[in-house]
């Protein structure tokens, strides 16, 4: 090409390249921010509207969530709730939105991931009385590649509602009634999930929720009004949130409860001042499933439609399935009452977190066949150690297990629990089968051999006692009997309270009749809440408390009863005596008048307090050793102690470390846990456990404003029945 041809045809070869030139938007090497920048300057009212929508697509699984069938999928909606695990079919929803639409913004595909997709691992309260946090983030992010692989961009988890109420069937759902083990633990379900990179290929977008307060609600009703006090917020429901938007959540639900008569998915405190002022999260709140509608039964709006103005201008970006935003929000920015402003503000963070995942470049999923998807080995090897290490020994009288130190021993596994394979998985099982799971009956005879019989004895419930003779029969021909009770999975979850915490009246009839058959007994007990055990623990030798155990919970109690393994979970939540010992969690004030004041008819004190659990070897506690008794504000005391196995087997334990403040401007908790970790130590051998403690983040308390206040005075530090004391000075 001659000098006099490029020069003639350069400004046409200039234009040629603006026209072909990809908006600013598709160009994947742009910053995050200008391509968010760039698509909403392209974007109608409309189509900014919808980015605020969700709505569902596939087959309906959930009693409480029950929604018109989506049929056909408008491309412009943001987000879709994805019942399938098909990525064929959300490849195939997703290309109608990318190349159908104007613009071609992706959909992003949401799904209830909470214990696992496939390879379902025990329920989150179980996995807390493991204290092993590696773990937990470990089964989070073997959850977020099977969903990924499903074509599943965003989960609903975790939960770290902070446990109040046993009766309250969401309890299982979380991590306990200690604030800093649901921010731990929700902060290391949050790396699991979202990996190092939200755009990693296994990688999805974590959700906190429920923002904030619910576990709260009156009497552990669902959806029942909570009286959350400023204090309360700030000392107890907050510091979970705080930790796990700092860990990078991608986005947060906003609950159904009310905070002091304004309801969280409506006020603006909680979601605009502290959430995204003072905490800086840029990414986006959803409500929950009708929770903007919920706002006139709640009675602070009149109508729809003014339920939607306070939703969105308190700061909830998204509308879950209630579609309130589709139909009142264009009308409401028309009027004016909705700034562009405040439009624009909730779409960036939508985009923002589309963009962040990786959606505009790769918005499709790799269709691998289920095999490669599912129940890979390891995934499955990880679900078995998580329910060992979630099982509490709550009770081993004269040392009943571990069962079979060699010998051969006849067991008699009786019980509705013993094959209810569905009981293991628990609530919110995702696309777990039942089919995958090891029963107990499975898992003990897979362990014990032939000499393993079987009896179910009754039902979950009824009064149907025809079984009771076999099981009487079965059990007096065995040398021990593994008596199998608890909760269908039902009975715990949305939606699931119990007014009472006893197992039901025929499981209770029944371990009283297989006890008359004399033989010991090692009560295995199932369940999404603590139980009311005070009637059937006295008529067993040992007691294991196996939770909601998940696909290998068969096999894991088999390691657990024969010794395989050695118990090392500790209660993460409370055991009451009894539905009317509610609220019974171990962080209380103390009485006005302590030791007095308590029921007349029941025996004060938990049945099983937090971190009550047994272990085959004995570890002995040396004293807590302090490098210093006084600490300024700005320095630290590093404290340790010491622990000997002094048993014959290898065992892991955890040191709970908690702090009390005895005299403090706002009155503290008698104790709080600060810190916490999980040890193996050989038999015989000895283990230095320590902690620093830094007196901002360990010694400071909130205010009913959150504003954290340093007090100077004396310190309790506890470890087991040690204590050792010191002394903030200015
Ligand atoms: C309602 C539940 O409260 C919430 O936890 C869940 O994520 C949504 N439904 C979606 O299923």
């Amino acid at each position: 090409m001659n000098k006099f041809l490029i020069t003639a045809l350069f400004p046409a070869l200039l234009l040629a390249c603006a026209v072909d030139a990809p908006p600013v938007y598709k160009e994947r090497d742009a910053p995050i921010e200008a391509r968010v920048e760039d698509l909403l300057a392209r974007m109608t009212v409309e189509e900014k509207v919808m980015q605020t929508v969700q709505r569902t697509y596939g087959k309906n699984m959930n009693p409480n969530n029950v929604e018109r069938e989506t049929r056909a999928v408008d491309p412009l909606t943001g987000s879709l709730i994805y019942r399938s695990p098909s990525p064929a079919y959300r490849n195939r929803v997703q290309r109608e939105a990318v190349e159908r639409s104007r613009l071609g913004i992706p959909l992003l595909f949401g799904f209830d991931v909470i214990h696992g997709f496939r390879v379902i691992f025990p329920v989150p309260l179980a996995q807390s009385c493991s204290w092993n946090v590696d773990l937990v983030r470990a089964s989070c992010a073997v959850a977020a590649r099977e969903a990924k692989l499903s074509g599943v961009d965003w989960t609903f988890s975790p939960m770290i509602d902070v446990a109040r109420d046993a009766r309250w069937g969401r309890v299982v759902e979380g991590y306990g009634e200690d604030p800093h083990a649901n921010a731990v633990y929700g902060a290391a379900a949050v790396r699991g999930y979202q990996g190092d990179d939200l755009a990693g290929d296994h990688s999805i977008a974590a959700c906190l929720k429920h923002y904030v307060g619910y576990s709260l609600s009156d009497g552990g009703r669902d959806y029942h009004y909570s009286d959350v006090s400023p204090q309360a917020l700030w000392e107890t429901f907050m510091p979970p949130y705080e930790a796990g938007v700092r860990a990078g959540a991608a986005t947060v639900m906003s609950a159904f409860n009310d905070i002091s008569g304004v309801p969280a998915s409506a006020n603006p405190y909680t979601l605009t001042t502290v959430l995204k002022q003072r905490w800086g999260h840029d990414g986006f709140v959803v409500s929950d499933w009708g929770s903007i509608q919920n706002l006139v039964p709640q009675g602070v709006a009149a109508d729809e439609r003014e339920a939607c103005l306070q939703a969105f201008t308190a700061g909830v970006e998204m509308d879950m399935v209630d579609d309130i935003y589709a139909r009142h929000l264009p009308a409401l920015v028309e009027e004016g009452r909705v700034s562009i402003a405040r439009l624009d503000e909730a779409v960036r963070r939508v985009l923002r977190v589309k963009f962040r995942l990786g959606l505009f470049d790769r918005p499709y999923v790799e269709e691998l066949p289920d095999d490669e998807r599912f129940l890979r080995p390891g995934d499955v090897a990880l679900a078995r150690r998580l329910a060992v290490e979630s099982m509490v020994l709550l009770e081993n009288k004269d040392d009943l297990l571990p069962l079979a130190a060699g010998a051969a021993r006849r067991l008699a596994v009786i019980g509705p629990l013993a094959r209810d394979s569905v009981a293991l998985l628990g609530s919110w099982a995702g696309h777990g089968e039942a089919s995958d799971a090891c029963s107990l009956l499975d898992g003990l005879r897979a362990r014990f051999g032939g000499e393993v019989t079987h009896a179910r004895g009754c039902d979950h419930d009824g009064e149907d006692t025809t079984g009771f003779a076999a099981a009487r029969r079965v059990a007096s021909r065995a040398d021990v009997v593994v008596l199998c009770l608890g909760e269908r999975a039902a009975w715990s979850g949305e939606n699931a309270s119990r007014a009472s915490l006893a197992l039901p009246a025929i499981q209770e009839r029944l371990a009283a009749e297989v006890r008359r058959a004399g033989k010991p007994v090692v009560l295995v007990v199932s369940a999404g809440r603590p139980l009311d055990l005070a009637r059937v623990a006295p008529l067993a030798g040992a007691v294991v408390m196996i939770w909601q155990p998940g696909i290998e919970g068969g096999r894991a109690l088999a390691d657990i009863l024969s010794g395989d393994e050695n118990p090392s979970g500790r209660l993460s939540i409370t055991f009451p005596r009894g539905a009317a010992q509610q609220p019974a969690y171990y962080n209380q004030r103390q009485p006005a008048r302590p030791g007095s004041g308590g029921y007349q008819d029941l025996p004060a004190g938990p049945l099983y307090p937090f971190a009550h659990g047994l272990s085959y070897t004995r570890y002995e506690y040396g004293e807590i050793a302090l490098s210093s008794d006084r600490v300024t504000r700005d320095g630290t005391i590093t404290a340790s102690v010491e622990v000997r196995n002094a048993g014959d087997r290898p065992g892991d334990e955890t040191v709970f470390w908690f702090v009390s403040d005895p005299v403090a401007s706002i009155s503290r908790p008698v104790k709080e846990l600060k810190h916490f970790e999980k040890r193996g130590i050989p038999a015989g051998g000895t283990r230095r456990y320590t902690f620093e403690i830094v007196p901002s983040r360990d010694l400071s308390f909130p205010g009913p404003d959150g504003l954290r206040r340093l007090e100077p005075g004396v310190f309790h530090l506890r470890v087991k029945d040690r204590v050792a004391t010191f002394s903030l000075v200015d």
